[in-house]
């Protein structure tokens, strides 16, 4: 019988192991899956953990999502086909939810089954070699600190790539007498609560965890970007000026002349796609981009058809994306996908990447990832979601951004799989202290 390992259970995992179970549903013989994942619970990063650096048995920790951590799309974006937010909350719920309601809504489809006995938790994929016929794959039991080799024919990589931070170094750091971070490790805006902070980076960490500092009473928030400057009008308090030249005492010093006072640093400067188990010959190696070389529609790895990589995009598009790579790995697996011969792959992946290197502006990467995703879309029977009215929902996303970022998280969208329309939330983003489901969810409250 085949066997197929999947590595990690966040929202990636979660969509393969969900593909298999529907196609078991329709009396399909599915293949013998194991499921590793290092943690001991599943959701991956919308798993929150306090914890920062390695855990109680020296494995790294991956998560790094922090308190009042809110979506920052519309959640009508990401909405599962086969199971919406109606369904889950029994209601229409605000667009833009915290992560603790989002973290039950992705558990929520997959908790009804018994999905949940194929995955080995607190065990770490250590090593993944192939041999010519099959993978060995290696794996750590934490708990019990024993070692154990099995092979598979085939090999899901869904181990995300926002786990392993990127951390440069800029002079006077040595001495800097504050507390320096990556984002990775920020959990709580309140720990900045009267300080002056300094935030390098120029996307959405950037982005959030200034407001978000600005929000929990930062005396002032100075953001300091590398390449484009973000150009939000941003409240007062927060700023952004132009890369970090230096630090001198407790004094940052920009390219631009500026000079700030500060307390803390929080390096927003992205994460590595980081695969420390896979043999050279099986390794993805890219930067955070929308269409990364080498994977055949984005999934297949180009030099070995039975390795599959899911969710290694720059990401727009999320779960439901997701959820079309993972039906469309399944059927490649099954065999219901024939896979072409090299050239077509290799024209296959140039024409994407080509199309890549040449978006200009977030309109044209939209429509690029709508693209990518709608014709993975038609390749599988992932049931039918409107991706044009989801293309729309993110291009007017963008605007509301641009025209107010302190007030876009209040906007209301309406359903691609439903069509119901989000009811406003009863507290704008800015004055809602309160992340919890309870308060989120209860629609009555004024
Ligand atoms: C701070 C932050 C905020 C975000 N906010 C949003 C948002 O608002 N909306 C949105 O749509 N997306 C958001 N994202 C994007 C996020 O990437 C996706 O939502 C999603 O979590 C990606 O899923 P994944 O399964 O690829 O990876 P992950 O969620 O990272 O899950 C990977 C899993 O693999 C496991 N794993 C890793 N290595 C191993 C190993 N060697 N052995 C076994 N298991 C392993 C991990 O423990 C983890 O459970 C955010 C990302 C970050 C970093
Ligand atoms: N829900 C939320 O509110 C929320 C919050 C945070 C993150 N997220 C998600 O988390 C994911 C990761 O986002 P991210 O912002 O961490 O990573 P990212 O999108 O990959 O961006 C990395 C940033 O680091 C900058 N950078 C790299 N090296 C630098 C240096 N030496 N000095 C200054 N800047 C440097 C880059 O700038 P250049 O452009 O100049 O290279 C870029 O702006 C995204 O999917 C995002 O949606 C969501």
């Amino acid at each position: 019988m085949t066997k197929v390992a999947i590595i990690g259970t966040g929202p990636c995992g979660l969509s393969m192991l969900r593909s298999f179970e529907q196609a078991e549903k329709k009396g399909e013989k599915i293949p013998e899956i194991v499921c590793f994942e290092k943690q001991e619970d599943w959701g991956g990063l919308w798993n929150y953990s306090w914890r920062t650096g390695s855990d109680q048995y020296g494995d790294s920790v991956p998560n790094s999502m922090y308190r009042y951590l809110w979506s920052n799309g519309p959640k009508e974006c990401l909405e599962f086909a086969d199971y919406s937010f109606d369904e889950h909350f029994g209601k229409p719920i605000p667009s833009f939810p915290p992560r603790e309601v989002l973290y039950d809504y992705i558990l929520g489809r997959v908790k009804k089954g018994n999905i949940k006995n194929k995955v080995r938790f607190n065990n770490s994929v250590t090593n993944v070699t192939y041999n010519g016929k099959n993978f060995e794959v290696t794996s750590r039991d934490k708990k019990n600190d024993k070692n154990l080799k099995e092979n598979f024919d085939y090999v899901v990589i869904s181990t995300g790539h926002f786990s392993v931070p990127f951390i440069p170094e800029y002079a006077g750091m040595k001495s800097f007498p504050g507390r320096i971070l990556h984002s990775h490790d920020f959990r709580d805006a309140e720990e900045f609560r009267g300080k002056n902070v300094i935030v390098l980076g120029s996307s959405y960490s950037a982005e959030d965890i200034a407001l978000q500092c600005h929000k929990y009473g930062a005396k002032s928030v100075t953001i300091g970007y590398r390449h484009n400057p973000m150009g939000f009008k941003w409240p007062i308090g927060v700023k952004e000026v132009h890369y970090l030249d230096r630090i001198d005492g407790n004094k940052a010093i920009f390219k631009d002349g500026h000079k700030q006072e500060a307390d803390a640093i929080i390096l927003c400067c992205g994460y590595l796609h980081h695969f420390p188990f896979l043999t050279e010959d099986l390794k993805l190696k890219t930067r955070n981009r929308l269409y990364p070389p080498k994977l055949y529609k984005g999934v297949v790895w180009q030099n070995n058809h039975n390795l599959l990589y899911l969710g290694m995009q720059d990401q727009f598009h999320t779960f439901n994306m997701f959820d079309c790579q993972a039906w469309f790995a399944r059927d490649v697996i099954m065999n219901k996908i024939k896979i072409p011969n090299d050239s077509e792959i290799e024209k296959d992946i140039n024409k994407w990447v080509a199309m890549e290197e040449k978006l200009e502006n977030p309109d044209q990467m939209i429509d690029f990832q709508t693209e990518y995703t709608k014709e993975l879309h038609d390749l599988s029977d992932y049931p039918k979601i409107d991706f044009e009215l989801i293309r729309k929902h993110f291009k007017e996303w963008e605007h509301h951004k641009m025209e107010d970022i302190m007030t876009y998280r209040n906007k209301s969208f309406s359903s691609p799989v439903t069509g119901s329309v989000a009811p406003i939330h009863h507290t704008p983003w800015a004055s809602a202290m309160d992340d919890s489901s309870k308060t989120f969810l209860n629609q009555s409250k004024k």
